[in-house]
């Protein structure tokens, strides 16, 4: 069975550990779900390579995916050293676990749409904007629609954004005192990527 990381370099997400290396935490996060019928969300489809990794990684996930702009063919800007990796094609679109969303990731009506449809999540990924404010709506309008023991990601979270991202995660219900234990942060480990960082955090 291949790893999440041969999958998400065959389809060309920087996911992979030739970009931020955020496979290998999912790998060890998710794999114990992999069998499972889960929900996944994606904030952020860009062409939809990782969108086509979730769905070969997870055989009987729904996969649920938001973008504002359609773009299939969004640039990558690949290590030369990486191979040309395939988008999905045509029929991918059509797969009967894919549910595609346009709209903002923030927007209260997209994310009102997405969880009438499927109900909570077992992980919820944003790979969006990576703007903070976008960042903080998205995960206080989605948060309460994560699966108790589910998890919420957030990708690509620079130096400057560290703090606040940390507040927000440790305190994610205003009404309830920060809890210092509820949230990890993994930096990237891929030497010429050190500025990214994964936020998770578990319900
Ligand atoms: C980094 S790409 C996603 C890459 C994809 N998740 C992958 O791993 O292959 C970011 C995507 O977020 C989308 N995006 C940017 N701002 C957004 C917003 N406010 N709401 C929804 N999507 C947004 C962009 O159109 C782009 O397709």
């Amino acid at each position: 069975m291949k790893t999440l990381d041969e999958i998400a370099s065959y389809w060309g997400t920087d996911k992979a550990r030739w970009g931020h290396n955020y496979t290998e935490l999912y790998e060890e996060l998710m794999s114990p779900h992999r069998q499972d019928p889960v929900k996944l969300l994606e904030l952020g489809w860009g062409s939809g390579c990782s969108a086509a990794a979730w769905m070969e990684y997870f055989q009987l996930a729904d996969i649920c995916i938001v973008d504002n702009l359609y773009a299939p063919g969004w640039p990558i800007s690949r290590p030369s050293w990486v191979e040309p990796t395939p988008e999905p094609p045509p029929e991918f679109w059509d797969n009967p676990r894919l549910f595609r969303y346009y709209g903002d990731q923030a927007d209260i009506d997209v994310v009102a749409r997405v969880v009438d449809q499927h109900g909570e999540f077992d992980f919820i990924v944003d790979d969006a904007s990576h703007m903070l404010s976008k960042t903080k709506d998205s995960f206080a309008l989605l948060w309460p629609h994560v699966k108790p023991g589910g998890y919420y990601f957030i990708e690509d979270v620079c130096r400057a954004h560290l703090n606040e991202i940390i507040r927000m995660l440790t305190q994610p219900d205003p009404s309830t005192p920060p809890d210092p234990f509820a949230f990890d942060v993994r930096a990237s480990h891929h030497p010429v990527d050190t500025d990214f960082s994964i936020a998770w955090i578990q319900k």
